[in-house]
């Protein structure tokens, strides 16, 4: 049943069901297989949060595309370059390659838009953003969004591989704090 749902020590209202999911990641399947017939695109998911959303949006594609998935990890840099982000599992070389990322949440940006350049260096193709929730008033570092399912508002959500505290990421639809 889809009801409201306690997570560790918080309450959550049903905010997104899984029919309303389904039918959005159809429609952006059927963009993508319309604009990138021929490219052979390769998707890379952002791990844990989309594994989900990759599932079922890889699912949905038709055309020829492959689909590989990577955990971005942050270490501390120089004081220069602070915070760096690193890719665990990129064994695939980008050049010349049509890459869609596949990515659960944008809320600040920050951690797209510190790896977006690290892609770039691969001299890929093409980069795009495939984003199941973008909270447009929490972003502060500027993506160019291609796909996005659903802008939603700056609350804090759970369930379709979204997580509160390593929990709530099998639920079939996305859940919004209470209050
Ligand atoms: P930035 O700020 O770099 O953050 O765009 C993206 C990451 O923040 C986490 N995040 C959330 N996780 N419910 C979640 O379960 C949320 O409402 C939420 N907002 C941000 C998430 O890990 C995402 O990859
Ligand atoms: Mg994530």
């Amino acid at each position: 049943m889809y009801t409201t749902v306690q997570v560790h020590d918080k309450h959550f209202i049903p905010y997104l069901s899984e029919a309303v999911i389904q039918e959005k990641i159809g429609e952006l399947a059927a963009q993508i297989n319309t604009e990138y017939a021929g490219k052979r695109p390769l998707f890379l998911a952002i791990l844990n949060g989309s594994f989900m959303f990759a599932a079922d949006l890889f699912k949905q594609i038709t055309i020829d595309a492959e689909i590989s998935f990577i955990k971005l990890a942050s270490y501390k840099g120089t004081k220069s370059t602070g915070q760096v982000l690193t890719a665990i599992g990129l064994d695939i070389d980008l050049h010349n390659r049509h890459v869609i990322i596949v990515e659960d949440i944008i809320d600040t940006g920050k951690t797209l838009h510190s790896f977006l350049p690290q892609l770039h260096h691969q001299q890929p193709a093409s980069v795009a953003l495939a984003i199941l929730l973008h909270k447009p008033e929490a972003t502060e570092y500027p993506l160019h969004i291609d796909y996005c399912c659903f802008s939603i508002p700056n609350k804090f959500v759970v369930g379709y591989g979204l997580d509160y505290d390593g929990l709530g990421r099998n639920f079939k639809e996305i859940y919004q704090l209470q209050g």
